[in-house]
């Protein structure tokens, strides 16, 4: 009878353990480990937050898994620097703080865009638009104060983000930025940066970078910032990419293109989205599903086992891979770009426990 009862204890056990580790059932991970352990020998791995959800539930899941946060939206121009004389340092120095608390890195996001900027900063007292001149010491003001406070704690910074345009007949975006400086607001955002804290690790940052197309633009660009020796040491692929892409070519030409610059490269926005890319918002189409179905669930697991492999394989070149946001529980996806659909995006589900595809990457 004892005999019966203890070798029904193992056999639970052993199933138990199973069940833990089979790829097909999503557990938390009782292991204690999380992916910044298990991509110790590789590379940072970190996640976008607000200063709110390090004071959640989801809290305990970031600091299992994470060792690098990137603030999701508290540093971005709009945010941090509100009125022209006025910062709001409160939720930046929330996350750099709690990222100091628990030893993780800081990856700075970011320092000049042509989304989420202040009323304040394209115009002068009387409402008219400022030159270039007036511009370029706004941004090297705003630049040198924010760089400035999280000298030493912030390790790399995406000084720039999105400049070229979305048509590929074109080349740099037709901001406002551009508008006024032409490219050169490009080159003074890296040397400002650079002279407020030349230690800090500068990138250029964009999305759809594996696209051909859109990745030849980008490398022109930095070819060029890189001849002219400007200051840059990598670039950001932002990484919000689908079950439809990247090809696994497509990633590695990409990865190997910017690497022949002396480049560094690290993913800095990774979602990977159950449904095809669409930037322009669109009503959501009658009988349209968002359910997270088997056959999305068995794409998203294979195409992100897919990723993981090229990044461990360009170890040398990739040097930091950021989620951006934690899990499907909440993610920018969810009403983007068609309002009301819900996407699947993370390796955590609604329930923050690790999906198929988390065991898949993990699993190495
Ligand atoms: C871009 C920006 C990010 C974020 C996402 C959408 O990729 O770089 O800061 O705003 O869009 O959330």
């Amino acid at each position: 009878m004892n005999i019966i009862f203890k070798m029904s204890r193992v056999a639970t056990a052993f199933i138990a353990t199973l069940l833990l580790h089979s790829s097909c059932i999503a557990q938390p991970d009782s292991t204690g480990k999380g992916l910044k352990d298990y991509y110790k020998k590789y590379f940072n791995m970190g996640v976008a937050v607000s200063p709110r959800s390090l004071q959640t539930a989801d809290t305990q899941l970031i600091i299992q898994q994470f060792n690098s946060l990137t603030p999701e939206n508290a540093m971005k121009m709009g945010p941090i620097h509100p009125l022209e004389n006025v910062y709001n340092w409160k939720d930046a120095d929330a996350i750099v703080d709690f990222a100091v608390a628990h030893g993780m890195k800081v990856r700075g996001h970011n320092l000049c865009w042509h989304e989420q900027t202040p009323n304040w900063l394209f115009k002068d007292a009387k409402g008219d638009t400022v030159t270039k001149i007036v511009l370029l010491q706004r941004l090297k003001d705003h630049i040198t104060n924010v760089v400035n406070r999280y000298k030493g704690k912030i390790y790399a910074w995406d000084v720039v983000n999105e400049a070229i345009d979305d048509d590929s007949t074109k080349f740099l975006r037709n901001s406002t930025w551009y508008k006024i400086c032409g490219e050169d607001f490009i080159i003074k955002a890296f040397e400002y940066a650079h002279e407020a804290d030349p230690n800090a690790v500068l990138f250029y940052n964009d999305y759809n970078t594996e696209r051909p197309e859109k990745r030849e633009r980008v490398y022109q660009l930095l070819k060029k910032l890189v001849d002219a020796k400007v200051p840059i040491n990598g670039v950001g692929l932002q990484g919000h990419w689908s079950i439809y892409e990247p090809s696994a070519k497509e990633l590695t030409d990409a990865i190997k293109r910017f690497a022949a610059l002396g480049l560094k490269v690290q993913i800095t926005e990774l979602d990977m989205s159950v449904y095809p890319w669409e930037k322009e918002r669109r009503q959501k189409r009658p009988g349209e599903i968002d359910t997270y179905t088997e056959d999305a669930e068995r794409r998203q697991t294979e195409q992100y086992k897919m990723v993981f492999d090229i990044f461990r394989h360009n170890k040398k070149t990739i040097t930091g891979i950021t989620f951006w946001n934690i899990s499907d529980k909440r993610t920018w996806l969810d009403g983007y770009p068609v309002p009301g659909r819900k996407n699947y995006p993370l390796l955590f589900d609604v329930n923050n426990k690790p999906k198929k595809a988390y065991w898949e990457v993990v699993k190495f």
